[in-house]
């Protein structure tokens, strides 16, 4: 069964071809970010109108590079929410308008269960034939840290995701892209933090979260501003290191979604994490998260780094298992 996906939450338009659930045919991503970066954020209505720039051409071209036609596929999947409403419903419109003149199913997705499924996906070029569903086996602990959201979610299928704790302010990602502005370093802050703290070997600063102790949800908001006061009280000062500063921001972040998702597995008696999101990118969390999991006993997997990002073979993947024989019968996964 090949499934369209199309993905439209924010400022990436994509669209993909995933055959069966698994194996990826294409996946074309356009983003307008550079027409955001001089702002320091995404602006709804920019990102809206490049959506409809590019929907079209995305997915005529992941079509081609799939080598199919539009009367091959035999679904249409959408990313319903959450995200910015304005681009949400260009690739809403788009979906049902292809669903309606083929007379194909229609399988409205949620974009953040979509990011955690981007664990089982593998590219038609690297297809060695793994199956990734009995290496992944459910139940499983979801955590799923981007720019919008952190959330950790109780997983026994793939139509059952139960959110488990969550952000109760800033998410990872947004706190990242905070920091990196207080310390002008660009937007988004994530990549740049990432790469400068690679170069620091030793740091006696400090930043912790707040461990929100007996809860399984966080907070990243106070190190955001922990790390406003200190620029503020040493950011004259000679000595004063960006690298520095970025690398305890980090730390602090990396260890408390280390140490509350492992915590969560255990919890559950989940033996999987499956990790997604833009922040699942970061070198670190990828290092300390696979190595503190075998110290555990816990498999812990991260999609592969193009599809940590926002892109619609993540929607066309989970897409696969919530298909109904019918357009209205289709539930939101
Ligand atoms: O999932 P995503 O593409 O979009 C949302 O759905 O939000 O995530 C974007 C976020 C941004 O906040 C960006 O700073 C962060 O992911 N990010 C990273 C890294 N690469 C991107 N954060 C930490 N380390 C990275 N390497
Ligand atoms: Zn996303």
């Amino acid at each position: 069964m090949n499934i369209l996906g199309i993905e439209t939450s924010c400022d990436e338009t994509s669209a993909s071809v995933v055959k069966n659930g698994r194996t990826l045919l294409s996946n074309v991503v356009a983003s307008s970010l550079s027409d955001h970066q001089k702002y320091g954020g995404i602006i709804p209505e920019i990102a809206s109108r490049r959506q409809l720039e590019f929907i079209t051409i995305v997915t005529m071209k992941a079509l081609s590079s799939a080598g199919l036609k539009l009367t091959d596929i035999d679904a249409i999947a959408y990313t319903k929410k959450p995200g910015l409403i304005g681009s949400l419903l260009v690739g809403i419109s788009f979906a049902n308008s292809l669903s309606f003149a083929l007379n194909k199913p229609l399988i409205p997705v949620n974009h953040i269960h979509a990011h955690i499924y981007a664990n089982f996906l593998v590219d038609k070029a690297k297809d060695k034939g793994q199956d990734l569903f009995s290496e992944l086996p459910l139940p499983a602990i979801g955590l799923v840290v981007s720019g919008g959201h952190s959330s950790l979610f109780s997983i026994k299928n793939f139509q059952s995701f139960r959110v488990f704790g969550q952000t109760r302010d800033d998410a990872a990602g947004e706190a990242y892209d905070k920091v990196a502005r207080i310390l002008d370093l660009g937007y988004p802050g994530g990549p740049v933090i990432d790469k400068l703290s690679r170069t620091v070997k030793d740091n006696d600063i400090r930043f912790l979260c707040a461990p929100l102790a007996g809860t399984n949800d966080f907070s990243f908001s106070g190190i955001k501003t922990a790390v406003l006061y200190y620029k503020q009280k040493h950011g004259a000062k000679k000595d004063f290191s960006i690298p520095r500063v970025a690398h305890a921001f980090q730390e602090g972040v990396v260890n408390i979604l280390v140490e509350k998702s492992l915590l969560a597995c255990q919890k559950r008696k989940a033996k999987t994490l499956l990790v997604g999101g833009g922040v699942a990118a970061n070198t670190i969390l990828r290092s300390r998260l696979e190595a503190r999991g075998r110290e555990v006993g816990i498999r812990v997997s991260f999609p592969a780094m193009s599809l940590c990002m926002d892109n619609a073979a993540m929607v066309a993947g989970l897409a696969y298992h919530c298909q109904r024989p019918s357009v209205k019968n289709a539930v939101l996964c």
